[in-house]
């Protein structure tokens, strides 16, 4: 993808901050981005939609806007339906397929719809029959909430007794939870640019976490995960995992950029877990990982989101 030249971009704000549980990580992305941005030279402004209003927005002057958002009210589709009514393009999916992929359960259907392997699953409803969830799909297996990331509100249940008390967990951050098969084996995370026909995938990460518990902490605190990029996967399953994060982006209709979390099982067969539409972008987040390993630099993929920034209405 073409690297733009900074002056082309106008007047520049990056959202960043916001009401989510990922307020933090959101603070720490945008701040590197707005840095980035402007020690290329490019016009570039700071909001944070929890602490300034939306007149603010619409007032400012704005070409376009880079979304550092995560979670609720940032990745969600609800900034961006109001970045389209406002009519300034930003960064990254439309308002139907931001909103689809915050929720994990719609991104199954879809994803299932399209034949695209995701492991089993049941939605979790107050009442739910936990030896027949345990039957169908297993032990161990995760409970977590449809809505919400970073690991927020997950369980590992081991034990048919431990099933209720991980859906109330869940339900602590929103009651549509579901039940998914557990998948043992290597965690991997794909970076996607690009849109339809041009999507295309990034380098493969592997992770290591520590026994195997890729958690807040180990996401986002602890120093012991690590990430491989070169992902050290033979080659074609390397390009098979890339092909199934390209597929299931478009079958979400998702545009600018994205990053699927993708499970190998024992067998090496690779399964969809979710995709997230605005990810991370500290200098140890993923996707200018899996960038640096494709030559990008952390400068140069800022451009490149900023540069496609678009108004996306109807996706
Ligand atoms: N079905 C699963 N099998 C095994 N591990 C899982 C499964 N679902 C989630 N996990 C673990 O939990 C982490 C977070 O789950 P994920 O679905 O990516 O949600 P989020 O990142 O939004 O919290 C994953 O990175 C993985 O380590
Ligand atoms: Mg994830």
């Amino acid at each position: 993808m073409q690297r733009p030249e900074p002056k082309t971009l106008g007047k520049v704000v990056v959202l960043y901050g916001g009401h989510s549980a990922e307020r933090e990580v959101s603070l720490k992305s945008g701040s590197m981005v707005l840095k980035a941005l402007q020690s290329c030279g490019v016009d570039a402004h700071g909001f944070d939609p929890a602490r300034q209003s939306l007149a603010e927005l619409a007032g400012g002057g704005f070409d376009r806007a880079v979304i550092s958002l995560h979670g609720r009210f940032g990745e969600d589709g609800t900034i961006q339906g109001a970045l389209e009514l406002l009519r300034i393009p930003y960064t990254g999916s439309g308002v139907k397929a931001s909103a689809l992929s915050m929720d994990k359960i719609l991104t199954k259907v879809v994803w299932r719809n399209a034949g695209l392997n995701t492991p089993d699953y049941v939605q979790l409803q107050p009442g739910f029959d936990a030896q027949a969830v345990a039957a169908r799909l297993g032990l161990p297996l995760i409970v977590k909430p449809a809505q919400e990331g970073s690991t927020l509100g997950l369980t590992k249940v081991s034990e048919e007794a431990e099933l209720q008390a991980a859906f109330d967990k869940a339900c602590k951050y929103d009651c549509q939870v579901l039940a998914e098969k557990f998948i043992q084996g290597a965690e991997l995370t794909v970076p996607v640019l690009g849109e339809g026909d041009t999507a295309h995938a990034l380098p493969v990460i592997r992770i290591q976490a520590p026994q195997g518990n890729y958690d807040y902490h180990n996401k986002y605190i602890g120093n012991d995960t690590q990430y491989f990029c070169p992902s050290g996967l033979p080659e074609a399953l390397e390009h098979e995992v890339q092909q199934l994060a390209v597929q299931s982006y478009r079958q979400l209709g998702c545009a600018g950029w994205g990053r699927a979390d993708v499970m190998l099982d024992e067998a090496q067969r690779p399964w969809l877990l979710e995709m997230n539409t605005s990810p991370g972008m500290t200098d140890h987040s993923l996707v200018p990982m899996s960038a640096r390993a494709a030559g990008i630099s952390y400068e140069d993929l800022v451009l490149i989101l900023a540069g496609s920034a678009a108004l996306r209405a109807g996706g």
